[in-house]
């Protein structure tokens, strides 16, 4: 639970960081008004050989008044959050996620590139920005850290591996022309 607070405070910060960057963090609005968070996921497809593909994922919680100011959203229980930090210019061979979780670009550049689209544009994974990894089938994919500075990065794997809710709005990596907005 406290990590769950952690989070949500982490999320607000990096909202505030978004909108900074050019806000790679999208939500939209629903009939009643509520916000939701979009996230890009690295899943593995349904069939063999299950090679990973993108997909946007609307999460199910919304965002919510902050008590002080700003918005929060309960994102998921969390369990050994675990900083990395990747050298420059630096390129991980074909792996799977070392678990279903979140990966939280704190600075750098990362690029992730699948099997099924090897010269594909893949997805760049901005500096602020959150992505889901969950191809935990097929041979995985490549991530590259093209930045002369390195990255540094959090993984957040979900408590007892349980994804959070979510709808899958989308094939392929969410939309940019979505709006994102931390603001309360
Ligand atoms: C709006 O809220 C009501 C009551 O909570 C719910 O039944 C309905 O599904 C919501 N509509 C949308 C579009 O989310
Ligand atoms: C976190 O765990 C609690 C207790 O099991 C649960 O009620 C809550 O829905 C979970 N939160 C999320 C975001 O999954
Ligand atoms: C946490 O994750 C790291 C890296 O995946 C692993 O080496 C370590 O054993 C884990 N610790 C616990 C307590 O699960």
């Amino acid at each position: 639970m406290m990590l769950t607070l952690i989070l949500s405070l982490l999320l607000t910060t990096l909202s505030t960081l978004a909108e900074a960057a050019q806000t790679p963090l999208h939500s939209t609005q629903d009939s009643n008004a509520s916000r939701h968070l979009h996230l890009t996921a690295v899943v593995s497809a349904p069939s063999p050989p299950h090679h990973a593909k993108f997909e946007c994922w609307e999460m199910h919680n919304p965002f919510i008044s902050y008590p002080t100011i700003g918005s929060s959203l309960s994102l998921a229980n969390i369990s050994n959050l675990t900083l990395v930090t990747l050298p420059p210019r630096s390129k991980e061979p074909l792996h799977h996620p070392p678990h279903p979780m979140f990966f939280i670009l704190l600075s750098g550049t990362s690029h992730v590139r699948l099997p099924a689209d090897p010269q594909g544009d893949g997805l760049w994974i901005k500096e602020g920005s959150i992505i889901v990894a969950n191809d935990m089938e097929g041979i995985g994919h490549w991530t590259d850290y093209p930045g002369d500075g390195g990255a540094v990065a959090l993984q957040a794997p979900f408590e007892g591996g349980i994804v959070p809710e979510h709808r899958v709005v989308s094939d392929g990596i969410c939309d940019d022309d979505t709006v994102g907005d931390g603001r309360g």
